[in-house]
């Protein structure tokens, strides 16, 4: 069945490949990025189609620091561009997700939410906004429209490519994981395309978990 997508943030990593998934299985995608809507601009607008099956929202950060590094602003840049960001795009696609016989919301967390991390004060705090949102729009929006997250573990896009920049990172990285390995930008998208599908159709307020056991498994 082909679905009305707006992806925000469909322009690089874990989005462009959820486009590329999404229009091979017969979607129309939406895609923005920073040129067509500026998540941090609450004045922004989007042109938006009369009804809307799923929005996907995309953009996040990574600024890793000791908590006595970080100052205000960058932690309201996080809360901007993870959450705030969110919101905008939500509020002005409500009245399309509406329309649609039943949609679907996908947002994005981090691993550091669940698991607690050193240097991740800022982005785990903001993400730790976007779950708390995610369970809240799922109670209010039920059952005409599903609220879900996706929060990956490091995941090879440009976004981490300072983290992942060499093969001694790429190694360390993919040994600290269960399951030894980082993960790839497809990983996500086929989350995202699972939970837009009719496929999940009776999953809602859930934080789904591609992080390849880090945030509830130890080996002994
Ligand atoms: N990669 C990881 O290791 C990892 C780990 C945990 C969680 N995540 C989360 O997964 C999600 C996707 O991450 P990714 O690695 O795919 O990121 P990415 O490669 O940086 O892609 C982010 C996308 O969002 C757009 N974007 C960024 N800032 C924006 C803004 N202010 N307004 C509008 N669009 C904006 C970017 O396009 P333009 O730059 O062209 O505007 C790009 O299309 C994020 O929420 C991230 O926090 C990623």
């Amino acid at each position: 069945m082909m679905r009305n997508i707006l992806l925000i943030g469909g322009s690089s990593g874990i989005g462009l490949a959820a486009k590329n998934l999404l229009e091979s299985q017969g979607n129309k995608v939406i895609a923005t990025s920073r040129s067509t809507f500026e998540a941090t601009n609450p004045q922004a607008t989007l042109s938006i189609p009369e009804s809307l099956d799923g929005l996907v929202y995309c953009p996040g950060t990574i600024n890793l620091k000791p908590f006595h590094r970080l100052t205000d602003q960058e932690f309201l840049t996080d809360w901007e561009v993870n959450f705030l960001g969110a919101t905008r795009a939500l509020r002005l696609a409500l009245p399309s997700l509406k329309k649609a016989p039943s949609a679907s919301v996908v947002l994005f967390s981090t691993v550091a939410v669940k698991c607690g991390m050193p240097m991740h004060a800022s982005i785990a705090s903001a993400k730790g906004a976007v779950e708390g949102l995610t369970r809240s729009l799922a109670a209010e929006w039920a059952p005409k429209i599903r609220v879900n997250a996706i929060a990956p573990s490091l995941t090879e896009t440009p976004l981490a490519a300072g983290i992942l920049a060499d093969d001694k990172r790429r190694e360390a990285a993919a040994e600290r994981h269960p399951l030894k390995m980082i993960g790839q930008a497809e990983h996500s998208a086929e989350l995202v395309s699972y939970l837009l599908s009719d496929a999940s159709r009776f999953t809602t307020g859930q934080i789904l978990r591609p992080d390849g056991g880090l945030s509830s498994l130890r080996l002994f």
